[in-house]
């Protein structure tokens, strides 16, 4: 699985106590990560790898390397240019298979944003084929037989 957006390490701690396989997180601040990286431990989790980079730059190759990619998990820069950016690179690597991309904060504009109508423009293109929103927050993208429990 992969993580755009690992801040302090506490999702990534959710995310990788949930997966089989290894979770491949960026960020693009070093400081942050360094944080991440302790929280991760102090998790006492071990297959966690760290990224520092920013996303649309280190995504394109980190997840070509990703052996059986299933799943992503997008919260970094919350515009429409990176949150389309980002789900363009990872679609055409799991929607062939039974997989799901989920991309937080969908639900309204964010702070983080680029006034280019944020995660709310992405979840509602074509180019992204419309995500439905759960939760009234993530938006949930499965391919396959993904099932949400
Ligand atoms: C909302 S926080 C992530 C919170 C984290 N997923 C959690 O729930 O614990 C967003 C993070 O994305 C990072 N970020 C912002 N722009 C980014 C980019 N272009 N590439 C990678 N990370 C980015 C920020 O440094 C910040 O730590």
């Amino acid at each position: 699985m992969v993580e755009i957006g690992t801040f302090m390490g506490l999702s990534a701690c959710f995310l990788a106590s949930s997966i089989k396989g290894t979770l491949y997180t960026i960020n693009v601040s070093a400081s942050e990560m360094k944080i991440a990286q302790k929280t991760v431990s102090d998790f006492g989790l071990t297959n966690v790898k760290f990224i520092v980079g920013d996303s649309l730059e280190a995504l394109p190759e980190l997840v070509q390397n990703i052996p059986n990619l299933e799943a992503a998990y997008i919260d970094g820069y919350h515009s429409y240019r990176y949150s389309m950016g980002e789900y363009q690179i990872i679609e055409p690597l799991v929607g062939n298979k039974k997989s799901a991309i989920f991309i937080d904060d969908a639900h309204k504009p964010h702070p983080d944003g680029e006034q280019d109508g944020g995660i709310l423009r992405t979840v509602d293109e074509p180019g992204s084929k419309r995500i439905p929103i759960l939760g009234n927050r993530i938006a949930v993208k499965t391919f396959g037989d993904f099932a949400l429990l």
